[in-house]
């Protein structure tokens, strides 16, 4: 549990180093990422490297006692390098050339500047990678932020075409799984088909499905191509690279293959401000942060490495931690008072190793100038400096931490689902991530922890395993699911699971593979407007306990098989009388499904009542309280302007007060972990 800072020596006079790092040190610091955007500083002219003050840095860094994150800057090439290969620059998805100056101008595509980042990685690896005080790597800068992982133009377009070739091998292989009879768009050979982008009216969403992937990949290639380069001259020193919130285009569990320690940037006031929430959400927590956004981003990001043999998960960090206001939200409050403390032993107790604030001093000038640092801009300490300091406190007066601990359910998250609902909504409301985070909160209100993983992973430590939207199903899927089944688990199956095959062709009939374990086939599907709610009527053993049932936006209506037990059904609309939650007991646990995209409290209701069934340790907590526990050691925080009393006595815990944004460590025996 160690705190760290983003730094930019480059943006400030030699002569302030020295004191900057001293300073670090002092407030409780220990790791300094340096290095991410410098290649005009580092490379002025081609092949004319200055290494001297990046030397100079690390050197100052290493002797004040901090470790280094040495980032390779190939979210920014220079100017130079882009005039000698202009085809380099991205091609935005509506035909215009991205062009220089801000940063991230480069198609991930393209073989000459894959190159030419990989040339500059091996440069700096070769120079630091032994380098005493360099601790760990980072590989370019938050891929795809500013949309710039899906690419159109002749660079992309190549390259799509031949991913489309070596995934299919032969031209009818593709034009099967498209349905490309549908529109006479058959094509004749790879070299026939086009980006789809820019057609008419939609594009068939096998074609865009397979975009989606061919971008993702081309990410996950670019990042490899200059790991490669690091690892062999920098041994032992991790390398990372820094993920964005709710971010889709780019599959975290692919680019996680790649990765020795993963690591995210949390800025908890700008992704609400920019999240589809309702207003009054964004209002009431617009200076602490959503409770559950954040902690969701967190599990999503700890989630995203497969754990070694015995372990409950693999290293993550925050990279990035928002110290005060952002530049770059539609409004840009000030957090609360304590907020950043908060966000700093939140992140700790969902396991992050290292939370590093974004960053040390504001910038005076350039496109950030109006983003908080941990100093102001004339070096003064803001906010933050003083609430890191008192966190890095609490941290080191900690008893050694207890073992890290595993969630208590199993979220599944596959990036193609999210991926399949973005090109196929079919709902206003259906906006990707949405029914996760819904899910997510209804679990975590009832203080259960969650780790959010991809359907491959060992699911059979789990008694309790939810997918929210399993839209694309295969017997993958369903052997993963059957394996947690045999071992006892419930499995939850919500909304559009089973919809469609991996090719987005739809299962006839859905749910596909999955309907063997849900015992129940989906008949026909109903979408409603934003805002119009139905109700739905429990049935015994969930009568009593269910209702009052609701649900929104999507509605699968069941057809259960003999066996089945139906828990619910719709009581309005066009369709009252059908199912719309089943259950089918299956080999030791047992399959429910809700075809409805229910309410928040009707997910609590359905979840809490299978999560006590399990014997998970379930508790409801107050309204903006939340309790986290990878850590090991269980942490109470409170995102409310209240003091929150919250009674842990239920689960063996002490009766706890929780200032209004603030956290309390607490004590909980084992067996509250289930
Ligand atoms: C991140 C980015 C940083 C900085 C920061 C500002 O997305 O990685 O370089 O721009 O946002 O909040």
């Amino acid at each position: 549990m160690q705190l760290g800072v983003c730094y930019y020596p480059e943006h400030w006079p030699e002569t302030t180093w020295a004191e900057d790092a001293a300073r670090m040190r002092a407030i409780g610091l220990t790791w300094v990422r340096v290095g991410e955007f410098a290649w005009s500083e580092l490379e002025p002219e081609p092949g004319r490297y200055d290494w001297g003050w990046l030397d100079r840095a690390i050197d100052g860094l290493g002797a004040a006692g901090l470790r280094v994150v040495l980032g390779t800057p190939s979210a920014t090439p220079p100017k130079w390098l882009v005039d000698r290969m202009p085809d380099m620059l991205p091609i935005g998805r509506d035909g215009r050339v991205r062009g220089f100056g801000s940063r991230r101008h480069y198609d991930f595509s393209h073989e000459g500047y894959r190159d030419e980042a990989a040339r500059m990685a091996a440069a700096m690896a070769e120079r630091y990678g032994r380098h005493d005080a360099v601790g760990a790597w980072q590989v370019d800068n938050e891929y795809g932020c500013h949309d710039t992982a899906r690419t159109a133009g002749p660079v992309a377009l190549a390259a799509f075409r031949r991913w489309l070739a070596s995934r299919y091998g032969t031209i009818d292989a593709l034009n099967e799984a498209w349905w490309t009879r549908f529109w006479s768009m058959r094509y004749r050979s790879f070299e026939e088909v086009e980006l789809p982008l820019g057609a008419v009216t939609e594009a068939a969403p096998g074609a865009r499905l397979d975009y989606a992937r061919f971008a993702s990949e081309a990410v996950v290639a670019f990042h490899r191509r200059q790991a490669d380069e690091i690892r062999p001259r920098s041994p032992g020193r991790p390398i990372t690279h820094n993920g964005m919130l709710f971010f889709t285009d780019l599959d975290a569990h692919a680019l996680g293959r790649e990765l020795d320690a993963i690591t995210w940037d949390s800025y908890p006031l700008g992704m609400l401000e920019e999240s589809p929430l309702p207003d009054e959400v964004k209002r009431r927590y617009a200076r602490t942060g959503h409770p559950d956004l954040v902690a969701f981003n967190h599990d999503v990001y700890r989630g995203a490495l497969a754990p070694e043999p015995g372990a409950p998960y693999r290293p993550f960090w925050v990279m990035e931690q928002q110290p005060g206001q952002v530049n770059w939200a539609p409004t840009n409050p000030l957090p609360a008072p304590g907020a950043v403390r908060l966000w700093t032993h939140q992140a700790i107790a969902h396991g992050a190793e290292v939370v590093s604030y974004f960053r040390w001093r504001a910038a005076q000038g350039a496109q950030e100038h109006l983003h908080a640092g941990l100093l102001r801009h004339d070096r003064t300490p803001d906010r933050a400096l003083l609430e890191a300091e008192s966190a890095a406190r609490d941290l080191a007066a900690q008893p050694e931490p207890p073992a890290r601990r595993r969630g208590h359910v199993a979220l599944l998250l596959d990036y193609e689902d999210l991926w399949a609902a973005q090109i196929q909504p079919h709902a206003a409301g259906w906006r990707e991530w949405l029914v996760w985070v819904e899910v997510y909160g209804a679990l975590r209100a009832l203080a259960l922890d969650v780790d959010v993983v991809p359907p491959d992973r060992d699911l059979t430590p789990y008694a309790l395993v939810v997918a929210p939207s399993a839209t694309i199903a295969d017997d993958a899927l369903a052997a993963s699911l059957r394996r947690a089944l045999d071992a006892g688990a419930r499995v939850v199956l919500g909304p559009r699971s089973g919809a469609y095959r991996r090719d987005m062709v739809v299962h006839a009939p859905a749910p596909g593979p999955l309907a063997e374990l849900s015992g129940a086939r989906v008949g026909r599907v109903d979408t409603m407007r934003p805002g119009t709610t139905g109700a739905l009527s429990a049935r015994e053993p969930m009568l009593g306990v269910l209702e009052p049932a609701g649900y929104h936006t999507w509605a699968d209506l069941l057809e259960p098989e003999a066996g089945t037990e139906v828990w619910a059904t719709y009581a309005e609309h066009a369709y009252a009388g059908e199912a719309a939650i089943t259950m089918r007991p299956q080999s030791a646990g047992m399959v429910v499904t809700s075809g409805a995209w229910l309410d928040g409290a009707t997910w609590a209701r359905l979840l809490g009542t299978l999560a006590l069934q399990a014997g998970l340790p379930v508790l409801p907590l107050p309204d903006d309280v939340r309790l986290s526990r990878h850590a090991g050691r269980p942490l109470l925080q409170n995102f409310g302007s209240e003091t929150a009393q919250v009674d842990l006595r239920p689960i063996g815990g002490p009766l706890v007060e929780v200032p209004p944004v603030d956290v309390a460590w607490v004590d909980l025996p084992e067996t509250a972990d289930g």
